[in-house]
């Protein structure tokens, strides 16, 4: 089994996608096995997104997910890593396949409404990031 991080962004529960976006989760059959809305803060942002801290977008990826609640969870299946970026689609929206979360509800990549970790390292990272070991069931 392998466990991935996933995270419903700020523009997904603003527009109120958060149950349209676990349903897919769960009828995929993984399971959620850690969940809690938050608000992320500064620090917590610059550790997240510390690989993008050069980048020139950053300050505007700070402040958006930091601009309301996030949806945190840890998602368990096989494969999971893979398969919850598949279902999350490209990055960049326009690029990303009708049928995928972002395909189907997100238009920019400043606004795409979910993240998910991009390899086991970031998963374990990430997974360790948002939550103890404790609130994982
Ligand atoms: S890179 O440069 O290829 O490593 O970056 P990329 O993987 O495309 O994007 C990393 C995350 O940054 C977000 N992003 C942006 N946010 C705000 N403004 C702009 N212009 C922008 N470009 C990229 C992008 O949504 C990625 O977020 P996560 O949460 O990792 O999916």
């Amino acid at each position: 089994m392998e466990q991935t991080f996933f995270m419903i962004k700020p523009d997904g529960t603003r527009r109120n996608l958060v149950g349209e976006i676990i349903s897919r989760i769960e009828k995929k059959g993984l399971e959620i096995k850690a969940m809690k809305m938050m608000q992320i803060s500064n620090r917590l942002a610059k550790k997240h997104y510390a690989e993008h801290i050069d980048k020139p977008f950053f300050s505007d990826l700070k402040e958006f997910i930091t601009s309301g609640p996030v949806v945190a969870m840890v998602v368990e299946g096989p494969g999971a890593i893979k398969i919850v970026r598949r279902m999350m689609g490209q990055t960049d929206p326009a690029e990303s396949t009708p049928g995928s979360i972002r395909g189907d509800y997100a238009l920019s990549i400043d606004r795409n409404v979910v993240h998910g970790s991009d390899s086991p390292e970031s998963a374990e990272r990430e997974i360790d990031l948002f939550f103890s070991e404790d609130e994982i069931i």
